[in-house]
């Protein structure tokens, strides 16, 4: 079916950083004739260098490519200093609390603020260059201070999602042996208190001894245990630091960050960004996919525990120069007007939130939107998953009154920021595809032999050319890191970066995402590792094997649906709250599954292998179309069929 096209508004165009898809071509153009004389261009443009670099690419050690090399700069002098001398006083940083309270942080305020936690780690707690210092934190200022105090000094912060529970952040503690933990005593959310630092306290009393200090910041002021000399109070501490810390000089190559994020196999992997490249495309996207003006105000809903926070909260919005909203609450609460009151009381200009959220927010208040002045909005974004029509004719209409683009985000973790979206000034727009790559990005849809798709024909979404911001590693793993991004695809014998997930493209070259092709499951934008679930479930006694699907969802877009068979002899009548409490022990509440069946056998290969495509039928409730004479036991396919119908 020919899709409908939404074109760019065209007052809107007329001021875009890319007004056209003329533009868009010359820009791309250029990138394909002269890649390293593209990215120099804008390397020399946008950073504040300290030390220039001398080589823009190096492929020597592919896939260990390095950017800028010997370059020298600092990433919270790109996002701060340098805005002092004409920004002093505008609002870096937008908090609003859960209780509506709102505080503006200027970027003198912040650029103190981040001094002075950096003289902090430094002076009192002796964190030094390339030190690891993990954050568990709510969403609050503080959490944007420690970050970018991190970089000043040279520390690489790796940032655990609130979400997740002790044993999970212990695993990453230890994985990265970090210093110091920065925590919070708690956080406000739907307008009560709740706790954060007992799930540190629970971590480091299971392990994680490389940790010398816990520094909390008061949030909440609830009662909490109190570890001396390990546990100090940042609200204390901080009074008493002085406003005035140097930058350190990093290498465009130093690591500025680690970031967990799930894979197919095995444990989390410790996503390692650099500092120059990621940088610049954190830089350089907000100001072409989002087209931030200087008295723009920018909201992105996510949370700093992801990468979309990492870059679309902090990095991006402040090294543009830009007001960034953060925002601790949750969009419906108090009511489901929430977000779009902020939109109207802060004049917010760019709205960036995930499709879970819109399909939250359209049930429930499919109206709201209209209670509210939307007009200063100008750009929405959607990211971390598939957006149905359903939703993007809502927001699109309801929420853009017909006059926003839609930029439709595609990216992941290991790509440091966008990499196949819409230009709001530029792209006519089809709903639900991401449409076409950046301009310096390239990306082609290939089999697993390295041929490009045809047209329409389905084939694995692959980066053919190293990019600025893509990961430089998995901590402490560089076999891993081979593996699991350039083991699966090579393109005339040279391996490629595949990204895990299947596309299609049309005739004209509009790219849709079909989804994983892995074993990696998307539940509300959060990526899980099939792998990491199915070792969590294997704990307990009672169960002898176990397959975990991801299983459409109306709003989460996947939800968890695990089958188990029993131990012989086992019966457990409580396996399944058994499961889901050790899911949010071991995982955290995020990891929970709707479904857990249980079922006599699992189908398998005769060689052993678990056959995941019929399982994934079954949860769909599809019909069985692939050949199951090739199972060491076809009639189990039958018998679980009739479980998961009547469970
Ligand atoms: C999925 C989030 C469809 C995809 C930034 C990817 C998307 C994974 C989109 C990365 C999109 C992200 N449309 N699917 N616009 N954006 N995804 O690392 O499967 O948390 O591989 O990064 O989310 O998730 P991650």
């Amino acid at each position: 079916m020919q899709k409908h096209i939404y074109n760019p508004n065209p007052e809107f165009s007329k001021n875009a950083a890319i007004p056209s898809m003329e533009a868009y071509w010359e820009l791309q153009n250029r990138a394909l004739e002269d890649y390293e004389g593209f990215w120099q261009g804008f390397a020399d443009e946008k950073i504040d260098w300290l030390a220039p670099y001398d080589t823009v690419l190096d492929e020597s050690d592919a896939p260990f490519y390095k950017w800028f090399t010997k370059g020298k700069l600092n990433v919270s002098n790109q996002c701060i200093d340098r805005h002092l001398s004409d920004k002093a006083d505008k609002t870096a940083i937008l908090f609003e609390g859960d209780r509506g309270e709102v505080e503006k942080i200027s970027y003198l305020q912040l650029s103190q603020r981040v001094n002075k936690m950096a003289n902090l780690l430094k002076n009192e707690f002796g964190i030094e260059k390339g030190d690891r210092v993990v954050l568990y934190m709510p969403m609050i200022p503080e959490a944007a201070y420690a970050m970018l105090a991190c970089t000043r000094i040279g520390a690489v912060h790796s940032i655990v999602f609130g979400g997740f529970s002790s044993a999970a952040l212990k695993d990453r503690i230890e994985d990265a042996q970090a210093k110091i933990v920065i925590t919070a005593d708690g956080a406000y959310r739907k307008g009560k208190p709740y706790l954060l630092k007992g799930v540190v306290d629970e971590a480091l009393s299971r392990g994680g001894e490389c940790v010398e200090a816990v520094l909390v910041v008061k949030r909440n002021n609830e009662e909490i245990e109190w570890v001396e000399g390990r546990d100090h109070n940042y609200n204390a501490l901080i009074t008493a630091q002085s406003d005035d810390c140097p930058f350190e000089p990093m290498d465009s190559e130093d690591p500025l960050f680690l970031l967990y994020t799930s894979g197919s196999t095995g444990k989390p992997k410790g996503v390692q960004h650099s500092t120059a490249g990621y940088i610049l495309w954190a830089q350089m996207t907000t100001e072409w996919v989002f087209d931030v003006k200087e008295d723009d105000i920018f909201w992105c809903t996510a949370d700093v525990g992801w990468i979309t926070g990492h870059t679309y909260i902090v990095y991006g919005p402040l090294a543009a120069g830009t007001t960034t909203v953060m925002f601790e609450g949750v969009p419906t609460y108090p009511d489901a007007g929430r977000a779009w009151k902020m939109v109207q009381d802060h004049k917010i200009t760019q709205f960036y939130t995930a499709p879970t959220a819109i399909r939250v927010l359209h049930k429930m208040g499919k109206d709201e939107p209209e209670n509210y002045d939307l007009s200063s909005l100008k750009v929405l974004g959607t990211v971390g998953e598939p957006i149905d029509p359903t939703a993007w004719q809502w927001y699109y209409e309801k929420v853009g009154h017909s006059k926003c683009a839609i930029v439709d985000t595609w990216w992941q973790t290991e790509t440091g920021g966008h990499i196949i979206t819409p230009l709001p000034g530029a792209t006519p727009i089809k709903p639900g595809c991401a449409t076409f790559p950046l301009p310096g990005i390239m990306t082609e849809i290939l089999s697993y032999e390295g041929v490009p798709k045809e047209a329409d024909e389905p084939g694995l979404l692959c980066i053919t050319k190293p990019w600025p911001s893509m990961l430089r590693n998995i901590w402490g793993d560089p076999e891993r890191y081979k593996k699991a991004y350039f083991g699966d695809v090579s393109k005339e014998g040279r391996p490629v970066y595949f990204s895990g997930d299947g596309a299609v493209a049309d005739k004209e070259g509009y790219i849709t995402i079909v989804g994983r092709v892995d074993d990696v499951i998307n539940v509300s934008g959060h990526r899980m590792g099939t792998a990491e679930i199915e070792a969590v479930v294997k704990e307990d006694d009672a169960v002898a094997e176990v397959a975990v699907v991801g299983c459409p969802h109306e709003i989460k877009g996947e939800s968890i649906f695990i089958y188990i068979v029993l131990k012989e002899g086992h019966i457990n009548k409580d396996i399944k709250n058994h499961i889901n409490a050790l899911l949010a022990s071991e995982i955290g509440n995020i990891a929970k599954a709707d479904h857990i069946i249980e079922v006599p056998g699992l189908p398998k290969t005769r060689s052993g292998k678990i056959m995941r495509r019929i399982l994934r039928s079954i949860a769909k409730g599809e019909a069985i179309t692939q050949d199951i004479s090739t199972l060491e036991d076809p009639s189990i396919v039958k018998e679980i069929e009739t479980t998961a119908r009547e469970a």
